[in-house]
């Protein structure tokens, strides 16, 4: 049985209230900070610990903290980001709806780091049940003495405020995210500068993932020492997978980073295998962002070693025959699902959901969509392949947030290892059309 960090007392009942989460360590953290260790103290246990952001790019969280400018006078912020629209990824959800007051205590702790005397949290509008869970959880640490002025005596003040989001996947990007927050349209901003000098109401601040403020719990806990004994030397600690598609126990998952994918996808404890006993074709490991591993690159590397769950392994091989950890949302196909319309319906998401600010995003995005559903329905041609090449190559790069290279990779890597499926739809499109494509299963929550 693995290590769990975060979801150590989920099958307790009633860990989502403020008793029962207390009655099992809750708060702990914020005590130990508050009265023993000093805001850089916790920075510097942070960093330490080499926690890496889990929002998706895996900046280290200490790091980005030491970033943080502390002009006198000027307020300093803390917001988490937990907008989560990523196709793919429901972890987030998951542990704020099942344990809002490590989400809260997390807020503190956090805050308190960063001397910041006002936090938010950026909740996406769809998950407005969840909002809702972590306002009763707020009230509650407030009038346990947890949030407000002069927290345990330490002289330390804090308010906490949850925003819902604007309802868009760009919202999720830092920049376009404290737009948002500031009331105005989520467009991303120019970077630098960045956050951590100029953010919200031009003041320094810092974004983190849900999950990366929530890590900030039982590192203080149990120290960076004991945190770095879990997972691999480069990705340290547990990290939460949605799992999700053709699986036989998809959910919600802690692991200790560094178990192989092999045992992920096919241990009693995990995912149990492929759903229905039929055979896996690819993986997308991180998000719909990440570059799809064909059937062969997933438990093996490239050069055949064994493929494990960690930043390090997932990416070996680069974009020619690797992937990205990303945000953890694990997506397994099977055999009988077709690669061209799970590009095609990636494509339409990002073309939805570009901001339009940049030229190549707006309109590459659109492009890719247009030339994928064309070749999806049968009515594409061979150039048509080249052409989604070119297209990539002209947004890659190119544009003021990564939305436009979250959209173009994905592209890329199934045109890359799955070209011959391409091919057989310009050859084959009475049979394309025909062929029995099914969406992805919709996932249960399991633990
Ligand atoms: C289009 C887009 C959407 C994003 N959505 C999210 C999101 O929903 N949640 C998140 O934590 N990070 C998201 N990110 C990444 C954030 O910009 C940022 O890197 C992250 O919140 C930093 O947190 P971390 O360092 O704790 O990982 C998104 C990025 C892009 C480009």
């Amino acid at each position: 049985m693995g290590r769990k960090l975060l979801l150590e007392h989920i099958n307790v009942p009633g860990i989502e209230t403020y008793d029962v989460y207390r009655n099992h360590g809750g708060y702990k953290s914020v005590e130990k900070a508050l009265k023993t260790m000093s805001p850089q103290e916790v920075v510097e246990e942070v960093q330490k610990s080499a926690l890496k952001g889990r929002g998706g790019a895996g900046f280290p969280t200490g790091m980005k903290w030491s970033f943080l400018a502390k002009p006198e006078g000027v307020p300093r912020y803390l917001v988490c980001n937990a907008d989560e629209s990523e196709p793919g990824t429901f972890k987030d959800r998951f542990l704020m709806e099942k344990l809002p007051h490590l989400m809260v205590e997390g807020m503190i702790t956090s805050s308190y780091a960063l001397g910041a005397n006002t936090s938010y949290i950026y909740i996406r509008g769809e998950y407005m049940f969840v909002l809702e869970i972590l306002e009763k959880a707020i009230a509650e640490a407030y009038a346990k003495g947890w949030l407000g002025k002069n927290i345990l005596g330490s002289g330390y003040d804090l308010d906490l405020y949850v925003a819902p989001g604007g309802g868009a996947y760009i919202c999720g990007e830092e920049t376009a995210l404290l737009e948002s927050l500031e009331g105005k349209r989520g467009n991303p901003r120019m970077k630098p500068p960045f956050p951590a000098i100029k953010g919200l109401y031009g003041c320094p601040t810092v974004v983190n993932n849900v999950e990366s403020l929530c890590t900030v719990v039982p590192i203080i806990n149990i120290g960076a020492d004991e945190y770095l004994k879990i997972g691999t030397e480069k990705s340290s600690g547990t990290k939460l997978i949605s799992a999700c598609g053709n699986l036989a126990r998809p959910g919600v998952y802690e692991i200790e980073l560094g178990i192989s994918v092999e045992e992920f996808i096919y241990g009693d404890e995990w995912c149990r295998g492929i759903a229905n006993g039929k055979k896996i074709k690819a993986l997308i490991p991180g998000g719909s962002s990440v570059p799809i591993l064909p059937a062969h690159l997933i438990t093996k590397t490239a050069t055949g070693e064994d493929r494990f769950m960690s930043y390090e392994s997932l990416s070996d091989g680069g974009f020619a025959s690797g992937s990205m950890l990303g945000s953890g949302g694990f997506i397994v196909f099977d055999e009988d699902q077709c690669i061209v319309r799970n590009t095609w319906n990636f494509a339409r998401f990002y073309a939805h959901e570009s901001c339009g600010q940049c030229s190549p995003c707006r309109e590459g995005t659109s492009w890719m969509e247009k030339v994928l559903h064309r070749l999806e329905t049968g009515k594409g041609n061979m150039r048509d392949i080249d052409l989604l090449a070119e297209i990539n190559k002209k947004i890659e790069g190119n544009t003021i947030c990564p939305l436009g290279d979250a959209a173009a990779w994905p592209v890329a890597a199934a045109i890359r290892h799955f070209r011959e499926e391409f091919e057989w739809h310009v050859t084959h499109p009475e049979e394309a059309v025909k062929r029995n494509y099914g969406l992805l299963k919709t996932p249960s929550i399991t633990l």
